[in-house]
């Protein structure tokens, strides 16, 4: 999809555009279609019969069921209220967590807060291909383990954790099973059921929807706190009036996924593919992570002795990432990459390349054209 600037965008794991359709389906809920769906008018109860409609289109992607549908801001505050709620409702039993070395920010710094408060949490390892080594699970899992906390696909790497046999283990020590799935709904299936997962969150700009929408999911039974207090919205858990265009907006992406997913997956998968392969004729190049275990539309390619920082600013018109997160004032490599044993080096020079489904087999050739000249005309470290 041509965007104002032209840009090929190959970022899609950072965000995505919107899906037109989903704006069109959300754009009268910001103008005529105000009204508060808690009113008891005709015009209110409307708007709440459309929010009913998202609600089912979202619990219908994951195979769940409408009450165990929470709508949020997005996958940072759903985190937030589970983790911190089952820490606080289920402390009697125990007060030990389980995650892994290379979650998302948003559960490693809500672990680090629970940590403060007295919480214990174990940081599995990776291996260097990103998976965990389940023996390692199996050896961490205790009476106290309260939480296991492992996200499906990995934002940077693209890596699917075993999913099934993770959750089989946690629930053979009565403990709950949450997964971070912010980059996996909506680009492969998953049944809460099937996959034993009793926690999850998903994020509406992830999936062709507007930022500031998500949902988590809870199954029937597990009892969280109230993480706003107020009017008793979304069963008590968070109120506040809700978002009803990114509900609307995200019950039309899910609707859109749950009917395209497949087929987009397979032509994403292709030029993913295309991509990595072209790119991988440069000498020195290697993927990071798992090659059999890896969703189809992202590929992490380290171009050994080159700063990915340069290489990015001098793609004029191309925007991929690269594997360090910066925060304010420091420039760090990737925990997700050092975890997996990358050197720091290696780690800046690692580029993420994550594919949606606007992308073209045009736009793919000329990013392999444009990044095989710029590592000819580039300088290398090492
Ligand atoms: C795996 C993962 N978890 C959580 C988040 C946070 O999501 P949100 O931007 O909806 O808060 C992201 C976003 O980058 C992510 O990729």
């Amino acid at each position: 999809m041509a965007n104002a600037n032209n840009i090929i965008y190959l970022d899609n794991n950072a965000t995505t555009p919107i899906d037109p359709k989903v704006l069109d389906t959300m754009l009268p809920f910001l103008k005529e279609n105000f009204a508060n769906p808690s009113s008891t008018h005709f015009f209110g109860t409307q708007i709440n019969e459309a929010v009913k409609s998202a609600r089912i289109r979202v619990k219908d992607l994951i195979g769940a069921d409408e009450k165990e549908i929470i709508f949020t801001s997005g996958s940072t505050e759903t985190i937030n209220i589970a983790l911190k709620g089952v820490a606080e409702n289920y402390s009697e039993k125990g007060k030990h967590i389980i995650s892994v070395s290379t979650e998302h920010k948003a559960v490693l710094d809500t672990c680090k807060f629970l940590e403060n408060r007295g919480y214990e949490v174990t940081y599995l390892s990776v291996q260097q291909n990103g998976l965990i080594d389940l023996n390692e699970l199996k050896k961490s899992l205790r009476s106290d383990t309260i939480l296991v906390c492992v996200m499906f696909v990995n934002n940077e790497t693209g890596v699917i954790q075993p999913i099934k046999e993770i959750a089989s283990l946690t629930h053979e020590v009565g403990a709950l099973f949450m997964s971070d799935t912010t980059q996996a709904v909506g680009k492969i299936e998953i049944d809460v059921n099937d996959f034993g997962i009793d926690i999850l969150c998903l994020s509406g700009h992830k999936m062709y929807a507007p930022k500031g929408i998500g949902a988590l999911y809870v199954r029937k039974g597990i009892k969280l706190p109230a993480y706003t207090h107020g009017g008793g919205h979304e069963n008590g858990l968070r109120s506040g009036t809700l978002n009803v265009p990114g509900i609307v907006a995200l019950g039309k992406a899910c609707e859109i996924a749950e009917q395209e997913m497949k087929q987009d997956a397979e032509r994403i998968s292709s030029l993913r593919n295309e991509l990595e392969n072209e790119l991988l004729k440069i000498p020195d190049t290697f993927v990071n992570g798992s090659k059999e275990s890896r969703i189809h539309n992202v590929s992490n390619i380290c171009f050994k002795g080159f700063d990915a920082n340069v290489l990015i600013g001098r793609m004029k018109n191309v925007a991929v990432s690269n594997g360090s997160a910066c925060t304010a004032a420091i420039v760090e490599s990737s925990h997700v990459l050092t975890a997996m044993g990358l050197t720091d080096d290696d780690a800046f020079a690692s580029i993420r390349f994550s594919l949606g489904k606007f992308n073209t087999k045009e736009e793919i050739k000329s990013v392999i054209e444009i990044i095989s000249e710029l590592i000819k005309t580039s300088f290398r470290y090492a």
